[in-house]
């Protein structure tokens, strides 16, 4: 069955517009990852950035205290960020690009051009007993190097199908670049997962890729929460003001 995996970054990115610096604030990153997992979710990702635009590093902790699936942490290949990652000790652990040298011209991790710091972290943190993904573009290159560093999983991106969905010549050859890159990494040994840009629109069309794990999916189903959940947020502080 393939599994969810729900990223919960923008949750705190809507705290932090409010209490940036702050010990405390709503919406708590915390209480969402339990709703989450409350609903089915079969796991949760959160993306400790080396700027801390989102998620804190309390939110970490507390989080990885609070998640009875399963803790997906994305991070960039920094020294801070892997000694951090090793005394967490998330499930699994994404390896993503923040800086610009670290992405490939599909926006993926640059694993080929990596390959040597990245096959360092991931026998450290497999040596800790955390699995390793990487983001990268469905690129025959990446895809081939993905195998070498020795991960376990690689984690599609899937930005360009989502961004090209509604052209049908772009979305088919987007859609034919995940396949193949499905099919590549399975041949070669890797668990395959997929992420960034899916939505309640573009996913039924995503199943034609085949081997899939998991989808991590943020943005679309924070943003539905939102709107699902308006009328009951206006409904319930009519009531106050009523009392
Ligand atoms: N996968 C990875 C590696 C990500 O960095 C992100 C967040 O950009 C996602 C999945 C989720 O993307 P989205 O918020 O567009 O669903």
């Amino acid at each position: 069955m393939l599994k969810l995996g729900v990223n919960i970054d923008h949750v705190a990115t809507l705290r932090e517009a409010r209490y940036r610096g702050g010990a405390h604030g709503e919406p708590d990153p915390v209480t969402a990852a339990q709703i989450c997992e409350a609903a089915g979710a079969h796991g949760i990702t959160i993306h400790l950035r080396e700027d801390r635009r989102h998620i804190q590093d309390r939110d970490v902790w507390k989080i990885r205290e609070a998640v009875r699936t399963r803790l997906n942490f994305e991070m960039a290949n920094t020294p801070e960020i892997v000694a951090i990652a090793l005394k967490l000790k998330p499930e699994i652990v994404c390896l993503v690009p923040e800086r610009r040298q670290e992405v490939t011209t599909e926006g993926g991790l640059d694993v080929a051009g990596n390959e040597f710091a990245i096959t360092e972290t991931r026998r450290r943190l497999n040596d800790a007993g955390i699995e390793v993904s990487l983001f990268i573009a469905p690129d025959q290159a990446q895809i081939a190097a993905a195998a070498r560093t020795g991960s376990q999983f690689i984690e599609l991106h899937t930005g360009a199908f989502a961004e090209h969905f509604a052209d049908p010549i772009a979305r088919a050859a987007e859609l034919a670049r995940l396949v193949a890159g499905a099919q590549q990494a399975r041949s070669l040994g890797l668990r395959v997962n997929a992420g960034h840009g899916l939505n309640y629109v573009n996913l039924p069309t995503l199943h034609r890729v085949p081997d899939l794990e998991e989808l991590n999916i943020g943005h679309s189903i924070l943003s539905r929460a939102i709107t699902t959940g308006l009328a009951t947020a206006v409904k319930d502080m009519l009531a106050l003001m009523a009392a």
